[in-house]
């Protein structure tokens, strides 16, 4: 609540909803900076119209960012995840890839994309488990390749397209998920990079 009355006296970018489309021809033509004055309510007369009609109003915002935030952000997790999985690149949130496909990685640490990713057999149980344990379940978050790319599920590609804007990784959330490394990929810390 507190967090949200600050950043709406800082000043919201304005479009809070990227509202890109997902049609991946026109995605990153149209998704340049985050201040894109395309939503459907302009913030600057809400913020207005909160002040004046105080905390009744703040309070409705507030849920309804709540509801709006809901699946984008992620975390937190035990240590042992963060210690072993998010040192290279993210921690990627679990929550988007199925438990075969996590395991698919697990079981392929020491060949790890061209890296040694290696950890010791009760590591790997701890890994295990609590991947499996908040793994998507949905068809769409399954792996579509050997080598469990999340980056190449069918829920992947149907929010990012399939080919990333130039010189830039999907591996690399944090390229365009600003807030990544706070396991947070709500739209307002999305910027995908230019050129
Ligand atoms: C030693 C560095 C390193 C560590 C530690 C590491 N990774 Fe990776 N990981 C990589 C690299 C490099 C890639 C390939 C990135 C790319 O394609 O740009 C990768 C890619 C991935 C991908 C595929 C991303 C995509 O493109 O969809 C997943 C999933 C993944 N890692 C999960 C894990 C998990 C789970 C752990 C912890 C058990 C882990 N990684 C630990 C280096 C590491
Ligand atoms: C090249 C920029 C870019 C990269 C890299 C990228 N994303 Fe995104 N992502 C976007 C954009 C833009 C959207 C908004 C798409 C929309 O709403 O139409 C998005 C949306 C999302 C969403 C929200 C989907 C929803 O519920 O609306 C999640 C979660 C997400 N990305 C996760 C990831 C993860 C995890 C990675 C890394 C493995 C990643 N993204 C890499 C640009 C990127």
């Amino acid at each position: 609540m507190k967090t949200f009355i600050r950043s709406i006296s800082r000043g919201l970018p304005r479009g809070s909803d990227v509202g890109v489309s997902k049609g991946a021809s026109t995605l990153w033509s149209r998704a340049g900076s985050i201040a894109r004055p395309r939503s459907p309510f302009n913030l600057e007369s809400l913020r207005t119209a909160a002040l004046m009609t105080g905390t009744a109003l703040v309070a409705a915002l507030f849920m309804a960012e709540a509801a709006h935030a809901d699946g984008k952000r992620f975390g937190p997790y035990p240590d042992v995840y963060t210690q072993e999985c998010a040192s290279c690149h993210v921690a990627y949130p679990p929550e988007l890839m199925t438990k075969k496909g996590w395991a698919t990685i697990t079981s392929t640490l020491d060949k790890h994309f061209g890296t040694d990713a290696s950890v010791d057999a009760k590591t790997r149980a701890a890994l295990d488990g609590f991947l499996a344990s908040r793994a998507a379940t949905r068809e769409r978050n399954a792996p579509s390749e050997p080598s469990a790319r999340l980056t190449r599920t069918a829920w992947f590609a149907s929010e990012h397209g399939s080919t990333p804007p130039a010189k830039t990784s999907f591996a690399n959330c944090a390229a365009c998920h600003t807030q990544a490394e706070k396991n947070d990929y709500s739209e307002r810390g999305i910027k995908v990079p230019t050129k």
